[in-house]
C-alpha cells in the first residue's frame, strides 16, 4: 500500500513535470516564432488601398505627411514640418504598429495622438495600405559622404556595443526581409526626422521596441548626425 502510494505520488509528480516541460517548450516555441517571424505575432494589415487614399485625405493625414506620403521636403520647412516622417512605400505592418502604439501611448507624440485617437482600426488598415502602395520614399542625391555613419551602419562598433544596423535594416536602409515586416525602411527618410528618432531612442523617450532601444543606447551625437545624413540619401 505504501509502495503504491509512493508510486502514485511519483507518477503525479512526473505528470506535473511533463505538463510543465511541454508548456514551457510551447511557450519557448511561440517566443522563437515571434522573434524570427514577427508577422506571426501581429496580424498582417489587409487594407483597401483605394479606400485608404480617400480616408487619408478625410482624416487629414496628407496635410502633414504630404499628398504622396513624401513628408514636407521644401527648403525652409518649419521645425514641426521637418519632424514629419515620409510614409511612402513604408512597410504596412510597421505603419500599423506605430499607429496602434500612438493610440495606446506606447509611442508618445501629441500631434499623432490627436490624429489617430478617433480613427477606427479598419480605416487605419486602409490608410496604411495606401501609403505602403506609393513609390518608395526618396531623399536628395548624395553630395556628402558621411563616412562615419556609413561604416557604423554597415559594421557597427563592437567595442562600444553598437550593432550593425544593416543586419536588421538591410542594404541601403531598405529593411532586410529576413528581419521581418516590423523593421522599417529608413533609407531615403528625412534626415531631421531620423536624427530626432535616434535621439528619442537613446534618451528612452521612444521605447516601443527593445532591440532598437538597445541599438541606439551607445550612439554619440556625432554618430547620430552622421547616420542620419548617410541614411537620408540612400535609395
Ligand atoms: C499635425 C500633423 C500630423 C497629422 C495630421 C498626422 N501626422 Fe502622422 N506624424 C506627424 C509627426 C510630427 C510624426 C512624428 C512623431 C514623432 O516624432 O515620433 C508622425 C508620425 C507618424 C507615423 C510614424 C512613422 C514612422 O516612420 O515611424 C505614422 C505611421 C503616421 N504619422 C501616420 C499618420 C496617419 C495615418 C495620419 C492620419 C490619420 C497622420 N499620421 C496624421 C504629424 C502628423
Ligand atoms: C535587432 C534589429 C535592429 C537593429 C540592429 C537596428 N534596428 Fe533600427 N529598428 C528596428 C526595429 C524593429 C524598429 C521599429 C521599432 C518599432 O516598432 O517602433 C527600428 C526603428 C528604427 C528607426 C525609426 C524609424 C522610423 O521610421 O521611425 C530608426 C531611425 C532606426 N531604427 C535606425 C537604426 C540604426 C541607425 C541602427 C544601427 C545603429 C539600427 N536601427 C539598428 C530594428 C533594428
Amino acid at each position: 500500500m505504501r509502495r503504491l502510494h509512493g508510486l502514485a505520488r511519483a507518477m503525479a509528480g512526473a505528470a506535473v513535470l511533463l505538463a510543465f516541460a511541454s508548456e514551457s517548450a510551447l511557450a519557448q516555441a511561440n517566443r522563437q516564432r515571434a522573434i524570427s517571424h514577427p508577422a506571426a505575432a501581429t496580424s498582417t494589415p489587409r487594407g483597401d488601398a483605394e479606400a485608404g487614399r480617400q480616408k487619408a485625405d478625410a482624416e487629414r493625414c496628407v496635410e502633414c505627411h504630404g499628398a504622396e506620403g513624401q513628408g514636407v521636403t521644401h527648403a525652409g520647412a518649419s521645425a514641426t514640418e521637418a519632424r514629419v516622417p515620409k510614409l511612402a512605400g513604408q512597410r504596412p505592418e510597421y505603419l500599423l504598429k506605430q499607429l496602434r502604439d500612438f493610440k495606446s501611448g506606447a509611442r508618445k507624440d501629441d500631434l499623432m495622438l490627436v490624429a489617430v485617437r478617433n480613427v477606427e482600426e479598419t480605416d487605419l488598415r486602409d490608410i496604411v495600405a495606401w501609403f505602403a502602395s506609393l513609390p518608395r520614399m526618396q531623399g536628395p542625391d548624395a553630395r556628402t559622404d558621411f563616412a562615419a555613419g556609413r561604416m557604423l551602419y554597415a559594421q557597427g562598433d563592437a567595442a562600444r556595443g553598437i550593432p550593425a544596423c544593416v543586419s536588421c535594416h538591410g542594404d541601403d536602409g531598405g529593411s532586410a526581409t529576413a528581419a521581418g515586416p516590423l523593421v522599417p525602411i529608413i533609407g531615403g527618410q528625412g534626415s531631421h526626422y531620423l536624427e530626432q528618432q535616434l535621439l528619442q531612442w537613446r534618451s528612452g523617450w521612444r521605447r516601443n521596441d527593445a532591440a532598437m532601444k538597445e541599438a541606439a543606447r551607445h550612439l554619440s551625437d556625432a554618430d547620430i548626425k552622421s547616420l542620419a545624413g548617410h541614411l537620408a540619401t540612400q535609395r
